[in-house]
């Protein structure tokens, strides 16, 4: 059997050797390799051998077919470099075929809106960047003015993950806003400090037209000497209007968070009504664009940041909300719905 095997390698090697055409390539190619190869059907045989024998020459018949196949594709390498004269077809190549055309990708309306957002307030001199979205209970809403009891969780019910108790010890979360990097970030940098944060959130919700389970938030805050809520209107005006390049009815009305205070919403006429009153703005004829407020001083005090000394603001948006006003979208899950048709449009 082996002497077998090993003729067929010293005569199919010697065969190779010599190939000149395509064709030829292709007629030795299936004389040895094909279905009915002489190859193919030597190694049916091993079967047949005693058990001991089976391995070993199953062993040599492996190396063999590696070697042929290795004889093969280096001639098929030599012959394709001289190309020009040999017509087989597998190496024949019409230039004049029309190629197959790449469609080109591009970033997602949630990616662009983001990035675009990131410019406007890197030129206003905030910093980026980017929060977990496992989050601690503690930096989601503890930190935050909301202890476990407090009214505020009921809206921002979310995913609780079971911690590994000898790795974490606080309560895990999917994080419901980006609201969480604020603790995080005095932590960090102290004050005076001015960055946006934005990224993904998630909340338990039952979903419809403008409520998804999982969206796109961006979160920003100053935090400096002599803050007031001018400030704060001031820098909203400016990136809204830069965002959406026209002129909007805006309005400040008080809101409550339990974060800041004062805590206002800046509400937008919507622009896929105008003002009319759709299910897109609950019938309101306004849209919710921004919470913001003055940093409440147990936030300060959580972050290490003397409430006498230090004030500020902090604002957070909704971006995937943003991109529907941009862009008319009257639902809200066919942002990730992955249909290519939606994500094509933009
Ligand atoms: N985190 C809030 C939410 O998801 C939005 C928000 C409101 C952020 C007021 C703020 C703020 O920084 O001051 O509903």
């Amino acid at each position: 059997m082996q002497n077998i095997l090993n003729t067929i390698k010293n005569n199919a090697l010697r065969e190779i050797e010599n190939i000149k055409s395509g064709d030829e390539y292709i007629k030795l190619e299936k004389k040895y390799l094909g279905r009915n190869g002489e190859f193919t059907k030597a190694i049916k045989d091993i079967k047949s051998l005693a058990e001991k024998e089976r391995p070993i020459v199953g062993k040599i018949a492996n190396e063999i077919r590696i070697d042929l196949e290795n004889g093969f594709n280096k001639i098929k390498e030599a012959v394709l470099e001289t190309a020009g004269d040999i017509k087989g077809s597998v190496f024949s190549f019409d230039p004049t075929l029309q190629s197959k055309k790449q469609e080109i990708g591009h970033l997602h309306p949630t990616t662009l809106i983001q990035n675009e957002l990131m410019d406007i307030f890197a030129s206003m001199g905030f910093m980026i960047l980017e929060g977990p979205e496992l989050e601690s209970d503690y930096y989601n809403f503890e930190s935050l003015n909301v202890p476990k009891t407090h009214p505020a969780r009921d809206m921002q019910d979310t995913y609780y993950i079971k911690p590994d108790k000898k790795l974490c010890s606080s309560q895990i979360v999917l994080r419901t806003q980006t609201s969480n990097m604020q603790v995080r970030t005095m932590h960090e940098y102290g004050a005076p400090l001015r960055a946006i944060f934005p990224g993904k959130c998630f909340r338990n919700e039952a979903t419809d037209v403008c409520h998804d389970n999982s969206f796109h938030q961006l979160e920003g805050m100053i935090i400096d000497k002599n803050i007031s809520v001018a400030n704060l209107i001031a820098v909203m005006e400016e990136f809204l209007s830069k965002v959406f390049k026209r002129e909007l009815k805006t309005k400040l009305r008080p809101a409550y968070f339990p974060f800041v205070e004062p805590g206002f919403e800046v509400d937008m006429n919507c622009i896929i009504c105008d003002g009319a009153g759709c299910p897109s703005c609950k019938n309101s004829g306004w849209l919710e664009m921004i919470g913001c407020g003055l940093m409440h001083p147990n936030v300060l005090k959580a972050g290490g940041i003397d409430s006498e000394e230090y004030g500020g603001f902090a604002f957070g948006l909704g971006t995937t909300r943003m991109i529907m006003m941009l862009h008319e979208i009257a639902d809200i899950r066919l942002m990730q719905s992955g249909d290519i048709r939606f994500t094509k449009q933009f």
